[in-house]
């Protein structure tokens, strides 16, 4: 998307409440593991909600450059698999977009695949760290050569006799502990990942789901993965439950407009992703949660939100892993409570789509709140009133533009943002969606 035409929006405080019935985009997360997996396994996988979003679809070309076959069927989405280590040469530079998820977990299937590949992505991939899916992964006896800080273009000669793994997660990261798994599927003996918090399991569960055997054990505060190489992996049907990162949005709209009730149906409400659920409770959030119920190792619900009352909240720093994603929003609805809140221990943020931290603090100042960056904290001093008019600067980054449209809902002035394209990473129709809802946002 480095050619892209900016989008600059704006949104403003609507007269009446939100409301409605919605479904949100399929879990990205789950969205691309799927395709992952249906790729590595024998047979074919029918996927349905699957995220049509920028980031997953461009795991669906990458797999497809590996030699799967990956097709719509409907709604659904088709793959035919290779089988485990059945990958072949990708003819060409294989282009990852936006998504450190999909380059991560990719490099993991491709230090196990004896041939050349080379990744690239946008101008903010390119800044990200891929360090620390390189250094575990070159213990497989894979080569990588990258730019300067092992950041994209990074080359990949995949191990002809790849060694299995074990290694110790330095940071609470789902995308390393991915990546080191995917590596071990075509390793000989047991891949073992410890990581010192849990972190998202869909890998894990996926993994069961098409056959392969993976034992988790609690070690301390954190998990011991074990994966047995080299299964023969069945194609399974999965069933993509709505992400919650995406409910996120609407969900803070309609706490922050007074007189809002929305629902959401088939909402991921797997444990290890819902801190943000639990953060929002405890700052006086109504949420209730009906119609839960688990299909294909996940579980999902429906969510019924209505306008609430914030209160200031402290969020513990080993609450991160199972929120990573919603700060920026979060960060918008403590801008709204009154009080002070902080929020701990962060340093994950700077090397997400942007420098999150910094991008997050920036966005509500513009707008007239007080902030704070306090190390790895971050300190939002909320009055109860969002005086807005300012224009944000998005960074490539879809979680901060949609923050900052939600923001916009509950200042007084409209809030700009210099780039709505970004949104389609993760949430096509967002602003379709949200318009539907009552929400005012418009191109500007
Ligand atoms: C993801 C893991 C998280 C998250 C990202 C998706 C995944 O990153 O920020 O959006 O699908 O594994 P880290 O685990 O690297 O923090």
């Amino acid at each position: 998307m480095d050619q892209h035409s900016p989008r600059p929006h704006l949104s403003r405080r609507p007269v009446k409440g939100l409301s409605g019935r919605l479904s949100v985009p399929g879990d990205k997360s789950i969205s691309h593991r799927a395709l992952m997996f249906g790729a590595l396994a024998v047979g074919q996988t029918r996927i349905s909600g699957l995220l049509e979003g920028e980031d997953v679809l461009r795991t669906a070309a990458a797999m497809r450059a590996l030699g799967a076959e990956i097709s719509r069927d409907g709604a659904d989405w088709l793959v035919c698999g290779r089988g485990i280590g059945g990958l072949v040469e990708p003819a060409d530079v294989l282009d990852m977009g936006n998504s450190g998820t999909a380059a991560r977990l990719l490099a993991g299937i491709l230090a196990t695949h004896p041939f050349y590949a080379v990744m690239t992505g946008d101008a903010s991939l390119r800044k990200r760290p891929m360090g620390r899916v390189v250094d575990p992964l070159s213990a497989s006896g894979a080569q990588f050569f990258a730019r300067a800080g092992n950041r994209l273009p990074l080359t990949i000669l995949g191990a002809r006799d790849p060694l299995p793994l074990f290694y110790r997660l330095p940071v609470a990261s789902a995308q390393v502990k991915s990546a080191v798994l995917l590596a071990g599927l075509n390793a000989p003996g047991y891949t073992e990942v410890e990581e010192p918090e849990p972190t998202r399991d869909h890998s894990e569960n996926m993994l069961r789901h098409f056959g392969a055997e993976v034992t988790v054990t609690q070690a301390g505060a954190g998990r011991h993965i074990r994966l047995k190489g080299q299964p023969e992996l069945r194609a399974a049907d999965v069933d993509v439950p709505g992400d919650p990162s995406s409910a996120a949005f609407p969900v803070a709209a309609a706490l922050l407009v007074p007189g809002s009730e929305v629902t959401i149906a088939n909402v991921g409400l797997n444990p290890l992703r819902t801190g943000l659920f639990q953060t929002l409770r405890e700052m006086g959030a109504r949420l209730d949660v009906p119609n839960q119920r688990t299909e294909g190792g996940e579980k999902l619900g429906d969510m019924t939100v209505t306008y609430s009352e914030l209160r200031a909240v402290d969020v513990p720093p080993e609450r991160a892993p199972s929120m990573i994603d919603e700060y920026p929003i979060l960060a918008v609805l403590c801008a709204t409570a009154r009080g002070t809140s902080r929020l701990r221990g962060l340093s994950e943020l700077r090397v997400k789509e942007s420098d999150r931290l910094a991008a997050t603090a920036a966005l509500l100042r513009v707008n007239g709140v007080e902030v704070e960056v306090d190390g790895d904290d971050l300190i939002i001093h909320g009055t109860g009133t969002i005086p807005g008019g300012g224009l944000v600067e998005t960074h490539m980054d879809h979680r901060l533009a949609m923050s900052a449209l939600v923001l916009g809902q509950a200042a007084s002035e409209p809030v700009r943002i210099d780039d709505a394209s970004f949104i389609d990473t993760s949430f096509p129709g967002f602003l379709k969606l949200m318009r539907g809802l009552g929400a005012e946002m418009a191109a500007s």
